[in-house]
């Protein structure tokens, strides 16, 4: 009875269903004792039950009006993907592939038993698993859904990849799994997926304006986020801002702006780095999208509409996250405000991954994988311990390395570890994510 009371949305309503629910509970209480005791009208039993049904009908009107206080809270993430609907990899069918952009390319997928897929909330992403011919063991990556899944009838996610090209200048070889899904992946291919997952998402019930900023691939997200709003909450005022080279490499251009057309609220800022001439009716203005652009522009629009505060939802490259958090800081917002997800890709991040700290014992540690049998001393510098394992030949399952997708986690039976940052995925009870940790005592036992 009390979550079907927490499905009501007008607090009004809550507060006189909860006072009547907690008043009626009490006065059957309160009669069923009368009778038993046979008391009179005028006993003080009878005044205590009548005092008592009062009591219980203002303190459950208060706390239905109390539990309106939770509105504007982010919902649990787990409760509201439904993802129990399956646990581990599940197989996913090709249905279609479309060319959004000169590098990104979209993927909508099936489940292969033809089941039912559970929603997701918008921003959360899929981690999928790839056999790629000439790697030693299945290569697992995250994408974000692009899309809304608006109805019931819609069973397909969408990902939408960018192909990673090799670092200019450097002769690292070009992203493994984006050039694979680009070049090889085709309508038909079954791709095994887990459950959408993540904690960067937006609720699109929120009243509070957002304004989602983006550069490059970081836009799939977002289109997530605004269809979403759009669809559940019109209402809510929603700035999307995004930037890109030129009108070759803007995906989801005419996506957008439809949305924006059905929807007053959806308010479409676009920034070309380089517009080409042809680009001329499709931007809004030259340069990258940065803290100055929402300084000046998106936030004076922002309070033009009433309201002092909004949340800000950030995806893109490092460089960029990184620059757009510190610029909005010392614009005066506070973090509490500001929600990001990094794209970096596996390797870039790990080799950006900050020099390691020694454990507190100073002098390394000793670290038992379990399942491989191998007992290895892990000295300072030999960085996280998932760095530590494969170069050690041993070799985990990884995904994002920096914390977000769950990939790497595995438990630990004895010991303890550290995190490098704190994580932003949140690992099983007694679990560790190895792809930020590394030794904090001197003994570690990991079942890997
Ligand atoms: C939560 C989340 C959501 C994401 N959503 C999306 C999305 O919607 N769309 C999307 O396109 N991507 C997304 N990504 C990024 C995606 O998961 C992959 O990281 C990306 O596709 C690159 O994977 P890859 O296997 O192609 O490249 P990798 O093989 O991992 O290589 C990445 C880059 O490193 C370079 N490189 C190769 N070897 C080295 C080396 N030894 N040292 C340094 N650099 C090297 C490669 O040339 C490449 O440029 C998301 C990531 C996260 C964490
Ligand atoms: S690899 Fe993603 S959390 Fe560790």
């Amino acid at each position: 009875m009390f979550e079907e009371l927490n499905q009501i949305k007008s607090p009004i309503t809550r507060m006189i269903m909860a006072g009547a629910a907690a008043g009626s509970i009490v006065t059957c209480g309160a009669a069923v004792a009368l009778g038993i005791t046979n008391a009179k009208p005028e006993s003080a039993a009878y005044k205590t039950a009548v005092y008592a049904a009062l009591v219980a009908t203002g303190g459950g009107a208060l706390a239905g009006l109390a539990a309106s206080g939770s509105k504007d809270e982010r919902p649990a993430p787990q409760a509201a993907a439904e993802s129990s609907i399956w646990s581990d990899w599940r197989n996913f069918v090709v249905l279609r592939k479309v060319k959004e952009s000169e590098e990104i390319t979209s993927f909508y997928l099936a489940p292969e038993d033809g089941q039912a897929i559970p929603s997701f909330l918008p921003g959360q992403f899929l981690t999928i698993k790839l056999e790629i011919p000439g790697q030693a063991r299945p290569i697992i990556r995250t994408y974000s859904l692009s899309d809304d899944l608006s109805d019931s009838t819609n069973q397909q996610y969408r990902l939408s990849i960018k192909r990673e090209p090799m670092p200019a200048g450097s002769d690292l070889p070009p992203g493994v799994a984006s050039n694979f899904m680009h070049d090889t992946v085709q309508v038909g291919t079954i791709i095994p997926a887990k459950p959408p997952s993540g904690k960067f998402f937006i609720d699109p019930q929120k009243t509070l304006p957002a304004v989602l900023i983006s550069n490059g691939v970081g836009i799939t997200p977002m289109i997530s986020m605004a269809k979403a709003c759009s669809r559940l909450n019109p209402n809510r005022l929603i700035w999307f801002v995004h930037g890109a080279r030129d009108g070759r490499f803007h995906a989801f251009r005419d996506e957008v702006s439809a949305i924006a057309q059905q929807n007053s609220s959806l308010r479409v800022h676009f920034r070309y780095s380089r517009p080409k001439p042809e680009d001329a009716s499709h931007y809004h203005s030259t340069g990258y999208v940065d803290a100055e652009l929402i300084e000046r522009q998106i936030r004076p629009e922002v309070a033009q509409s009433g309201s002092a505060e909004a949340e800000y939802f950030l995806c893109g490259s490092p460089a960029f996250l990184q620059a757009m958090r510190d610029g909005l800081k010392a614009a005066g917002i506070p973090d509490e405000q500001v929600f990001f997800e990094s794209f970096g890709g596996a390797k870039v991040a790990s080799s950006i991954a900050e020099p390691q700290a020694a454990p507190q014992n100073g002098t390394g540690a000793e670290i038992v994988f379990a399942k491989s049998g191998q007992t290895l001393n892990w000295q300072p510098g030999d960085g996280t311990i998932l760095e530590f394992a494969e170069a050690n030949d041993l070799n985990p399952d990884y995904s994002c390395r920096q914390g977000i997708c769950l990939t790497c986690m595995c438990n630990l039976e004895a010991g303890e570890v550290e995190y490098q940052t704190p994580p932003v995925g949140e690992p099983n009870e007694g679990a560790v994510l190895i792809c930020i940790s590394k030794p904090k005592s001197s003994r570690v036992v990991l079942d890997l």
